[in-house]
């Protein structure tokens, strides 16, 4: 945190001492500028209307829009008696008085407070070079107790990505991994010790199928060289086979029944009184049909006998699972083996994408006995019953009646998706004493998640208290660019590398269109492959989290318009204007900051620069990575109209260019501006996820 010295010396020049404190009221100025200026709008909104601070700084309300202000009262919020708001209104904006705000606007039932330029440029662009990579966040949101500095974090575990070992990885997938690592990035950036957990597919009947499949079509070399793809293609063989096969058997008894029914006609209805003439003549039977009809039947039974003498891959495969789950070794061998490779390839694509986890679990990793003891509960509670030989949960019967009945024992007895979720929720508890659970799955799981949520609270004890602390986060459909699902069937989608090295190559085709810039890239593969990313998850992250979108290189890779390369863009502008001015540290820090609000243009941008602090809040009560986007287009947009800034006179048209500044230390004071614009949009998009480049 800033040293408050700074701070106090800074008021000093104003008149001002240390910023004022109110019992019960919350404010960081070592981390947030905007709080100083809160705490004398606290201070002066009391003295006037002797309205309780806590309750005024709920009140103030930070604006979207810059041009309503800063910070906005609503009166009514003030929650005082026999004034009528309006009225009041205007007598704060009468009375109100300090040197860092100027005169408030009474507008209707609402105050509107504009900073002073001078110190919140002084201030502010002294906190961005000190904070650094931190400006913006607050460590303390995540303590038990925020108003004591030592207290201790809260620990979240933050679920997702959780890809099938063998299916593809799909769309849903990404979604999920871009989602959870903004959310674990910034619960972080709150200080929240945040663990990020994969919950692998690796567990079922299809790892049975998966192993015939490698007995069949696999290749130990492929499998070493890109084992998600291989064992995909192999999945998707085998899977041809096995439907090829009941797909036989099922036209063998179709064509027979069909066969059967021409040869003994159903009985045909009694035709009405008077219109028996009318009635159809019955069917001819030919010797011909009958022969027919003896070949079908023969082919059947041929088939028939075969599956008996071989158990067609279905069977294999729930007896293959079945070994598994009885620890047989053999059985065993390739399952691990394609674990572990798996995982290894998900890790290199996990980095390109900025994220890491901290736990592979799994479904496999669920103990057996954990799952029984969830059973007992279950039945001992009263929660579950038996039905036909399996055992339901009625979901109806317990005041849920649109998650219907669940199956949460099979007739076999081996365990189910959901039956793992829940025994799998207490074990996360166990082990980690979690304040905090989220996990992000698509909205298509939405009721599957509903249910074993309901299913733990009725539980009761302790599986209803861990549910208390979990939540779902959804999303929705990632749909191709005519807004038609992907499947890997379809061939819309082949595997998360494929999509990801296709718009690789599209954005490297994009940056060698301008040949003098491309020369100057140190390592355009690299360069390519962030900004493809960068691509994916802006255009991930444009809209809410709920709503689904189409997946659009051709749009994403734009370098204009709201998109990934173009923050990219306005971030290697900025250092590469760096590069060129060459201005020192110590200058840029100890530049007279009032020369950069001569522009109108100026006040504006760091007027959105000191917001950030409170936009970061913000996100952290919406969670929806377009708050931090939305605020980073703006500040953006902001930055590079002071490029062009003209002076108040309209003559100087590059008033705030660095390049052509009049002074070395009205140079200083702007390079200073930028380079802490520059920096607040790096920490923006490291919490997005992206890495900001300095050249492209
Ligand atoms: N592996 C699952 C799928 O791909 C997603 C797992 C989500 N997490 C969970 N706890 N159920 O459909």
């Amino acid at each position: 945190a800033l040293d408050m010295n700074q701070i106090t010396a800074q008021l000093q020049h104003l008149g001002l001492s240390q910023p004022p404190s109110f019992p019960g009221v919350l404010l960081h100025p070592e981390y947030n500028p905007v709080d100083i200026f809160r705490a004398y709008i606290i201070e002066q909104l009391h003295r006037i209307t002797e309205a309780d601070p806590a309750i005024i700084n709920n009140a103030l309300a930070w604006t979207a829009d810059q041009k309503h202000g800063d910070l906005v009262l609503p009166v009514p919020a003030l929650r005082l008696k026999g004034k009528k708001p309006d009225g009041l209104a205007s007598e704060i904006a009468e009375k109100f008085e300090s040197p860092l705000v100027q005169k408030p606007t009474a507008d209707k039932t609402f105050v509107r407070f504009f900073f002073e330029p001078e110190p919140l440029a002084s201030l502010t662009l002294k906190y961005i070079p000190k904070h650094k990579t931190q400006y913006g966040f607050n460590p303390r949101l995540g303590l038990e107790d925020p108003s004591k500095p030592g207290s201790k974090r809260k620990r979240l575990i933050v679920e997702y990505s959780s890809p099938n070992i063998a299916k593809e990885f799909h769309t849903g997938h990404l979604r999920s991994t871009i989602i959870g690592g903004f959310l674990s990035k910034l619960y972080s950036a709150a200080g929240w010790e945040t663990i990020s957990m994969n919950y692998l597919g690796d567990w079922g009947k299809q790892y049975g199928i998966l192993s015939q499949g490698f007995e069949k079509y696999g290749s130990e070399a492929e499998l070493e060289r890109d084992p998600i793809k291989h064992l995909n293609e192999v999945y998707v063989k085998i899977n041809q086979d096995n439907s090829a096969e009941q797909k036989e058997a099922k036209t063998l008894t179709e064509k027979k029944d069909e066969l059967e029914k021409v040869k003994n006609p159903p009985k045909p209805k009694k035709p009405a009184k008077g219109k028996e003439a009318e009635a159809p003549p019955p069917p001819q039977w030919t010797d011909e049909q009958e022969k027919e009809l003896q070949n079908a039947i023969a082919e059947l039974e041929k088939v028939q006998e075969e599956l008996v003498a071989k158990p067609s891959i279905d069977e294999k495969a729930r007896q293959f699972f079945k070994r598994m789950v009885d620890g047989d070794q053999e059985a065993l061998k390739y399952w691990q083996k394609f674990r572990d490779l798996s995982i290894e390839a998900y890790k290199h694509m996990y980095a390109r994408l900025s994220i890491a986890f901290d736990d592979y679990s799994g479904e496999s990793t669920v103990k057996v006995e954990d799952m029984d003891k969830a059973a007992n509960v279950l039945q001992e509670r009263g929660v579950s019953e038996p039905s036909k030989g399996a055992v339901i949960v009625d979901l109806a019967k317990h005041g849920a009646p649109k998650l219907g009945k669940t199956l949460v024992k099979k007739k076999d007895g081996t365990s189910l998706y959901l039956t793992r979720d829940i025994a799998a929720n207490y074990e996360r508890y166990e082990q980690y004493n979690f304040d905090k659970m989220i996990y992000v799955i698509a909205s298509q799981q939405d009721v599957h998640v509903a249910q074993f949520f309901k299913i733990l609270d009725l539980m009761g004890s302790p599986y209803s208290d861990t549910v208390k602390k979990c939540e779902h986060i959804t999303f929705g459909m990632v749909k191709d660019p005519k807004g038609q699902t992907m499947s890997t069937r379809k061939g819309t989608v082949v595997s998360l590398a494929d999509s990801l090295d296709s718009a690789k190559d599209f954005m490297h085709d994009v940056m060698r269109k301008n040949e003098e810039k491309y020369e100057q890239v140190v390592n355009p593969e690299e360069t390519a492959d962030t900004l493809a990313i960068s691509a994916i998850m802006v255009q991930d992250y444009s809209g809410k989290m709920i709503n689904g979108y189409n997946f659009d290189m051709e749009r994403m890779t734009s370098f204009e318009g709201d998109t990934g390369p173009y923050l990219q863009y306005s971030h290697a502008r900025v250092c590469s204007m760096e590069r060129k001015a060459n201005v020192s540290r110590a200058d840029l820090e100890r530049a007279d900051f009032s020369l950069v609000i001569q522009a109108k243009e100026g006040v504006e941008l760091v007027r959105c620069l000191a917001q950030w602090p409170d936009v970061f809040l913000n996100a952290y009560k919406t969670r929806e990575p377009i708050t931090v986007l939305t605020y980073l287009f703006k500040m953006t947009h902001l930055l590079s109209s002071c490029y062009d800034a003209k002076d108040a006179e309209n003559r100087n048209a590059k008033t705030m260019s660095v390049m052509y500044a009049e002074s070395p230390e009205k140079k200083a004071a702007l390079m200073g501006l930028y380079d802490s614009s520059r920096q607040v949009l790096a920490n923006g998009m490291r919490l997005l996820g992206l890495k900001p480049v300095e050249r492209m």
